[in-house]
């Protein structure tokens, strides 16, 4: 199965090597994690629902699956929840995730290279929902990284639900894991390099894996000029855990500067409104959302009195 994803392009010479990472991360996941049944159930229950064809309506990525149980469906995806990123549209079944991804994909599309015949590392892809668009929009490959096992089993289920699925995978591997092989024509890292606590290795890792010329496109949390260079969170932010550097875009740009990029383009700066990222019923028990994040005096500030997450998006060249 991953030969056939890695066929013919650039990245075949490293198709044997990911086979034997995943046997090896799969075995570590399945002796900590004790959800694998509930989730194993549920790809089951999906097994037995039509597929349909998969295209993009914004801001669904739509599977055209005809006479679906809407009931049964809705019950085995919801065995995999949280639902973080999406949305999805399966037959008549919205899946509203928090994150709204398609307005993510609309502030990065004009700015980047075509992705048509392009070999596309997608780090920290989640369920996949950024893979597909990336496939979709003509990618001859597009490989997501995400070692968060739950978000590999919901990419499987989305999977299962399309017919002739489009070449793109979700593998259960960190960005670090991978061998240094410059074989990808572009890599996205998007809202992961804030959670690493090695910020520049997380830069030099994603150089290393581009071919020549090939282009960068980093989407990250960022504060404004007037906050200071960076700050590091002491404990949370926005009530996440996992939160390691908020550089301003000036201190991102000599980042990206000192690791060797070229043609380096800031093309974003927005603000994390609620319209992007809301509680919904397909996020799970803890209903918590942006909205619950933020000082419920100032939308400027996080409930910790940081300020309030802003994301920017960079574009550059190996
Ligand atoms: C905030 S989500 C972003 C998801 C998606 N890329 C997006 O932009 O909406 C960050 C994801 O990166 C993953 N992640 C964190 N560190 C990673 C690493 N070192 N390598 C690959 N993925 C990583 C996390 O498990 C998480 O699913």
């Amino acid at each position: 199965m991953l030969d056939d994803f890695f066929k013919q392009c650039s990245a075949s010479k490293i198709s044997t090597l990911c086979a034997q990472l995943i046997s090896m991360s799969k075995q570590a996941f399945a002796v900590n994690n004790g959800n694998i049944p509930k989730w194993e159930n549920a790809i089951s229950m999906i097994k037995t629902q039509n597929s349909g064809a998969l295209n993009y309506v914004a801001p669904y990525l739509n599977i055209h699956a005809k006479n679906i149980d809407k009931d049964d469906l809705e019950f085995s995806l919801k065995q995999l929840m949280p639902w973080r990123k999406g949305p999805y549209q399966i037959g008549d079944l919205q899946l509203d995730s928090e994150w709204r991804g398609d307005m993510k994909w609309d502030r990065v599309v004009p700015h980047i290279q075509s992705l048509k015949g392009k070999t596309v590392l997608d780090v920290g892809s989640g369920n996949g929902y950024f893979t597909y668009l990336m496939a979709i929009s003509g990618a001859e490959m597009a490989l997501g990284l995400e070692p968060f096992l739950l978000f590999n089993y919901q990419f499987q289920a989305i999977r299962t639900l399309i017919k002739n699925p489009p070449n793109a995978f979700v593998l259960p591997l960190r960005l670090e894991d991978m061998p240094d092989e410059a074989v990808f024509d572009t890599v996205f890292s998007m809202g992961v390099l804030y959670h690493q606590k090695d910020h520049m290795a997380h830069l030099y890792k994603l150089k290393n894996m581009l071919t020549k010329g090939g282009e960068l496109v980093l989407e990250t949390l960022i504060i404004d000029a007037k906050d200071g260079d960076q700050i590091i969170p002491e404990d949370r932010y926005a009530r996440m855990r996992n939160v390691w550097c908020l550089p301003s875009t000036d201190t991102l740009h000599t980042w990206l500067k000192q690791t060797g990029f070229s043609k380096i383009k800031l093309v974003d700066v927005t603000k994390t409104t609620p319209e992007e990222q809301r509680a919904t019923h397909w996020i799970g028990n803890n209903t918590q959302s942006l909205q619950d994040f933020l000082d419920p005096n100032d939308d400027t500030l996080t409930i910790e009195g940081l300020p309030a997450p802003k994301r920017a998006i960079f574009v550059c060249q190996k």
